[in-house]
């Protein structure tokens, strides 16, 4: 199995490739723009499972548009398919709307909802085709429909709506590419952004719980589910 899953240098996206990095004959394509991260994350996954194997991709996903074939021609020839990519990477940026400009904006936007949508389109060659690929965008609760939403996170929570909305129209476009999308709308779990967002809070879920139910979902649902925004969530927060 090959995997691939951004933002893998530290909190839920670091767990989420340990928890790959625990099963038989798996690859994984383990990308963020931290090395030191990566680096910890390749030695804590050496020795776990022998059959198994973890490709650190350093990369700045924000440079992704201007050039694709940056990230594309890293990934080694054997590599012909990917079974599951998750889109984990995120960032945050906790600040009142009226004080929030431009350059933040877009920031929020391109990294939680172009960077995926460009990673999928660009990686379209490795999914699908002959056998299914599973895709699993994560989002956030407070880009869920209804859901409570904060002072200080509008940007964020509307950049992870459009990814949720982003994996219905991908779900329905891309219909027939034997490609399954599917969105977690996580709520609280403790890492860095979320205290970032909440100092002070202590989340009910530690990154590798999630990364439990997040690695099981990515390697089982697509039998049962597409195109769906799933709410993930005791707390929020
Ligand atoms: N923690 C929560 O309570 C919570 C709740 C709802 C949703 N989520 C979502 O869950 C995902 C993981 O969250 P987390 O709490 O684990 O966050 P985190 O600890 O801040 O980790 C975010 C990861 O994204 C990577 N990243 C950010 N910008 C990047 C870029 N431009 N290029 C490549 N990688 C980039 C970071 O790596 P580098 O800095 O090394 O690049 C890091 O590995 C995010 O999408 C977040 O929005 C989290």
């Amino acid at each position: 199995m090959v995997v691939m899953i951004t933002g893998a240098s530290r909190g839920i996206g670091f767990e989420t490739a340990l928890y790959f990095a625990r099963l038989d004959n798996t690859e994984i394509f383990a990308l963020s723009r931290n090395q030191a991260g990566l680096g910890q994350l390749a030695s804590e996954c050496a020795g776990l499972n022998k059959s198994s194997q973890v490709h650190p991709l350093v990369y700045d996903l924000d440079l992704f548009a201007e050039n694709p074939d940056s990230l594309l021609k890293r990934l080694p020839v054997t590599v012909s398919h990917i079974d599951i990519l998750i889109n984990n990477a995120g960032v945050l940026i906790n600040k009142p709307f009226l004080e929030t400009d431009l350059d933040e904006i877009q920031r929020l936007f391109y990294t939680n909802c172009f960077a995926p949508a460009l990673l999928i389109r660009h990686l379209m060659p490795f999914l699908g085709g002959k056998t299914v690929s599973h895709v699993v965008n994560i989002s956030s609760m407070g880009g869920f429909q209804n859901s409570m939403k904060f002072p200080g996170l509008a940007y964020y929570s509307a950049s992870k709506a459009a990814l949720a909305c982003l994996t219905e129209c991908l779900s329905e476009e891309l219909k027939d590419s034997k490609v399954v999308f599917n969105c977690l709308a996580l709520g609280a779990v403790q890492t860095e952004m979320l205290e970032e967002a909440f100092p002070g809070y202590k989340a009910p879920l530690k990154a590798s719980e999630m990364a439990e139910f997040i690695g099981h979902f990515a390697r089982t649902a697509h039998k049962q589910m597409r195109g769906k925004i799933i709410p993930v969530s005791l707390t929020n927060p």
